[in-house]
């Protein structure tokens, strides 16, 4: 059965659209068959950082009943399915979401795995994902309000399966929260760190994903080893002598 998996955060730019591209390309060169589906409609950016430009129908259409779910799904070159959100705000007004999960079920019933990218925080907005999926991983950043705010999850009385915390944008400093302080902090385990690494930041600029650009960079590496992780399999990522942001 597909693995509905949300992507969450406490806080906003973390990278949680970053991550779940990332990883849905990762999942697929490991053989998996995977979409992505932009569940952040107020700051729909996934279709922008897939290189999708154009989309006449949504997530937003179908949750409006103006289109099916299987209109709303475009293949992307790598072999992975994209379902883009609209970038219209009032597209959310008095939509009923609680069917989504049984949709997501149904359509995607020869994937194996689907990542929900999420809105932040608790609000209306996030808990669309969080219901329609069966497993979170959440993302933040070795810092005490982005992991204070992953905290407060295990407070919602009914939470899917959490697989575990990726921190991202690491940079091994002293001042940041080491792992065990992390779980400490949420009694949720690091599943993956993910370090800083600038090749992030220029391939979103040259509208390629790093995954796909540059491979060998150490965000890819560390993607990679998390997907490895996710569907059980080993993977020996290469290592590097620096970390890439100190290099000139
Ligand atoms: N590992 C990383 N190294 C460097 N920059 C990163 C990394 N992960 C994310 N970013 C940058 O952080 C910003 C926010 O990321 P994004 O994925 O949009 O966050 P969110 O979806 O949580 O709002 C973007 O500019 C992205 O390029
Ligand atoms: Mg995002």
């Amino acid at each position: 059965m597909v693995r509905l998996i949300g992507i969450i955060s406490g806080k906003g730019g973390v990278g949680k659209t970053t991550v779940a591209a990332n990883l849905a390309i990762a999942l697929k060169k490991f053989g998996k068959r995977v979409a992505v589906v932009d569940c952040n409609f107020t700051t729909a950016h996934l279709g922008l950082y897939m290189g999708m430009y154009t989309y006449p129908k949504t997530l937003n259409s179908f949750l409006r009943n103006e289109a099916s779910l299987e209109d709303a799904i475009y293949p992307h070159p790598s072999g992975i399915n994209v379902v883009p959100a609209s970038l219209q705000l009032k597209d959310l007004v008095d939509v009923d979401t609680n069917g989504l999960k049984n949709a997501f079920i149904q359509v995607f019933c020869d994937h194996d795995i689907v990542l929900l990218d999420s809105a932040p925080g608790i609000g209306k907005e996030a808990l669309i994902s969080l219901g329609a999926c069966d497993e979170i991983l959440f993302i933040a950043n070795p810092f005490i309000p982005s992991v204070v705010d992953v905290a407060k999850y295990s407070q919602l009385d009914s939470l899917p399966r959490v697989i575990g915390i990726i921190l991202n944008r690491v940079r091994n400093r002293k001042y940041e929260l080491n792992i065990e302080e992390v779980m400490q902090f949420t009694e949720f385990p690091v599943i993956g760190k993910i370090p800083e690494d600038e090749n992030v930041l220029k391939s979103i600029n040259k509208r390629e994903l790093v995954m796909i650009s540059k491979q060998n960079s150490a965000a890819s590496q560390a993607i990679m080893e998390i997907a490895a992780k996710l569907i059980g399999i080993n993977y020996k990522p290469k290592r590097f002598r620096m970390w890439p942001f100190l290099r000139s």
